[in-house]
């Protein structure tokens, strides 16, 4: 299995603070290994495919929530917290399940399937 191929980086782009781990795509699939996580909560997934980022937010080891990090507002790209996202253009921000909680934005984020087999988690870019 190709899993795994991706690599941990930091310091890259709008999440200076936060870990980006550069995923490949395999069959519409995203595999990010559950270690990558660290001690943190949140991860920015990255992919040549998707045009804006991937905050993968883990709830607990079983739940993980897949947040496509693009402003519902005018399709801005956001800025991820380890508490939530912002949008620089408008002022609107989301919580970590891409609820609404500062308008201009009044649509949720975009999310994507994920789910943890074994000791990956698997996001569905497809859908
Ligand atoms: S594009 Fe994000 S608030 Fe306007």
């Amino acid at each position: 299995m190709a899993a795994g191929l991706g690599v941990v980086l930091n310091g890259l782009s709008s999440c200076a603070s936060m870990p980006v781990y550069k995923a490949v795509d395999e069959q519409g699939a995203l595999m990010i290994p559950v270690s990558s996580f660290a001690a943190a909560n949140t991860l920015v997934v990255r992919n040549a495919k998707l045009e804006y980022d991937i905050l993968l937010v883990k709830k607990n080891e079983q739940e993980f929530h897949a947040l496509y990090m693009m402003c519902t507002h005018q399709d801005n790209p956001l800025t991820a917290t380890s508490t939530g996202l912002f949008c620089a253009s408008h002022g609107s921000s989301f919580d970590l399940e891409g609820r609404v909680t500062k308008a201009p934005a009044n649509k949720p984020l975009r999310t994507f399937p994920a789910q943890r087999i074994n000791d990956f988690i698997k996001i569905n870019i497809q859908s």
